[in-house]
């Protein structure tokens, strides 16, 4: 998707579908990487490939798979400053190199004319963020096209994903597009119209009947899920050797 002074690219990466985000200034070539996970080769070419400079790191969420290739990029881009709400670092101790804690509201400029404006959509885990440049809200885990997050892991929230939930169908214009932080690249995005209409999470009158769909077998507090040793594996052997 391209704005007037960005381009948004989207990827698709790794064992779980995860969709991840190179942000980039037209003007300046620079760039914000978004989630850094399971590949920092995949992801160093998809910079290398367009030419640009990345700058900034920004992470919607402190889960494994958004973060996992987080210190290989610093590795290789050690000037890098790595962005996430305060909530965030706070609920997690999320430490790292060249950390910048956002408040909620807060802009981040990348080059000369992108700009990020953040959000606190809560619910999946405490502090998660969604960013808007300019039509395309990036929503991280916490909505997903025709889904949302799950809340039964460790720090989620279900009464706080049914709240985030409506309040993109509530704030949002029709031509808003929603770029999710899981899915499949034939369906990374969709408008806020579409999904006021079609995803079954943002239709429910009751809080009960959200839960009782969101939370539908599942334990609140639950661990992530493992991953396989393949993956596992590889994720480790990328990281840079001081780690
Ligand atoms: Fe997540």
């Amino acid at each position: 998707m391209q704005t007037e002074h960005s381009i948004l690219h989207q990827y698709e990466l790794g064992p779980w579908d995860n969709l991840m985000y190179l942000i980039e200034d037209k003007q300046t070539g620079h760039c914000a990487v978004l989630d850094p996970a399971w590949d920092i080769n995949v992801i160093d070419k998809q910079i290398k490939d367009r030419g640009l400079k990345p700058t900034h790191c920004v992470i919607t969420h402190n889960h494994y798979d958004h973060i996992n290739m987080l210190e290989p990029l610093l590795a290789r881009y050690p000037d890098i400053k790595v962005f996430m709400l305060d909530v965030e670092i706070d609920w997690s101790n999320f430490q790292c190199k060249n950390l910048v804690r956002v408040s909620a509201g807060d802009t981040i400029k990348i080059g000369e004319n992108t700009v990020l404006k953040t959000y606190h959509t809560p619910g999946h885990s405490p502090g998660s963020m969604t960013l808007q440049l300019d039509k395309a809200l990036l929503t991280g885990d916490a909505l997903f096209i025709h889904s949302c997050g799950r809340s039964d892991f460790v720090g989620g929230d279900t009464r706080a994903l049914y709240k985030t939930i409506n309040w993109f169908a509530d704030t949002f214009a029709d031509d808003i597009v929603c770029f999710p932080g899981h899915g499949s690249l034939e369906n990374g995005s969709a408008t806020m119209e579409s999904q006021r209409k079609n995803n079954p999470y943002m239709r429910f009158d009751t809080y009960e009947e959200f839960e009782a769909m969101r939370m539908d077998g599942r334990t609140p507090g639950s661990p992530m899920p493992e991953v396989s040793e393949e993956w596992k594996t590889k994720v480790e052997s990328l990281q840079p050797a001081s780690t």
